[in-house]
C-alpha cells in the first residue's frame, strides 16, 4: 500500500527489516549501540562486524555515555542489502505522560533528516518502540505517521523518494493499514480496492462477483 506526500511515496510493507533493499534501514537500537534483541539483534547479526565496529567508534568519539533516546546516527550496512543503517533509540513506554510521544517523533524525524543530509533516496523503518519498549502499537503508528509527514514537509526537495514502513507481522500490517486509511482519507478509496483484490485472491466467500472485476 502506498501514499504520496510531496515527492515521497510512503509505502507500507510486511517483512523483515534486514531484507529491505533500500539506501538505509532504521534500527530500533538501545543507547549502548551494541545490539540487543528484536530489530537490533537481527540487524547486528545479519549486518556483521562492520556495523558493530562503526557503532563502537560512534560511542567512543561522539556518545561515550550512549545514544540518547530520539537521536540518530548512521553506519554502513555491512552485509545487509541496505547500504546504511540509521540507528535510533525510541522511548521506553512508561504510561504516556513522560514525553514518550515527543521522543518517538524525534526518533523518526531525526532519522529522516539524517537520511536527507546524506542524500539517501529510500529509507525503511520498523515500528520503533512497539516491541521490547512496550509502546502501544496504534499510538506509536499515529505518532510515526504524523512525524514522518511533518519532516517530509520540512525537507521539501531534499526528502527521500521512498519511506517504507516495514511491519513484521500480518496483524501489525493490517493495524497500520487501517491507521493509514484514517490518516490519509484519500487512501481509503484505493485501499478498499486493494483490499477487495486481496479478498478475491483468497477466493473468500465474502468476495462478491463484482470485486473480481475491480
Ligand atoms: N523486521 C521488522 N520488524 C521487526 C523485526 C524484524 N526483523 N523484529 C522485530 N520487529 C518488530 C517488532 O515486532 C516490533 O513491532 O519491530 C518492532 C520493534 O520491536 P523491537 O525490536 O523490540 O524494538 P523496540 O520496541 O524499539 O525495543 C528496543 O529492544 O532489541 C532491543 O536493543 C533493543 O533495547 C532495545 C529494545
Amino acid at each position: 500500500m502506498r501514499v504520496k506526500v510531496g515527492k515521497t511515496s510512503i509505502v507500507l510493507a510486511k517483512g523483515d527489516i534486514t531484507d529491505q533493499d533500500v539506501d538505509a534501514v532504521v534500527n530500533a537500537a538501545n543507547p549502548s549501540l551494541m545490539g540487543g534483541g528484536g530489530v537490533d539483534g537481527a540487524i547486528h547479526r545479519k549486518g556483521g562486524p562492520q556495523i558493530d565496529e562503526e557503532c563502537l567508534e560512534i560511542r567512543r568519539s561522539q556518545y561515550p555515555d550512549g545514544l540518547p533516546p530520539g537521536k540518530a546516527v548512521i553506519t554502513r550496512g555491512g552485509k545487509l542489502k541496505a547500504r546504511y543503517v540509521i540507528h535510533t533509540v525510541g522511548p521506553v513506554w512508561k504510561g504516556g505522560k513522560n514525553g514518550e510521544a515527543e521522543v518517538l517523533a524525534a526518533a523518526y524525524r531525526n532519522s529522516l533528516a539524517l537520511a536527507a543530509q546524506k542524500g539517501l533516496n529510500s529509507i525503511a523503518f520498523p515500528a520503533i518502540s512497539t516491541g521490547a519498549y512496550g509502546y502501544p502499537f496504534e499510538d506509536a503508528c499515529r505518532v510515526a505517521l504524523q512525524a514522518i509527514v511533518q519532516e517530509l514537509n520540512e525537507l521539501g526537495g531534499s526528502a527521500p523518494e521512498e519511506v517504507r514502513l516495514v511491519m513484521f507481522t500480518e496483524g501489525d500490517f493490517d493495524r497500520c493499514a487501517a491507521l493509514m486509511r484514517s490518516f490519509f482519507p484519500g487512501l481509503a478509496k484505493t485501499l478498499d480496492r486493494n483490499r477487495w483484490l486481496k479478498v478475491c485472491a483468497r477466493g473468500s466467500r465474502l468476495a462478491s462477483p463484482l470485486c473480481c472485476r475491480l
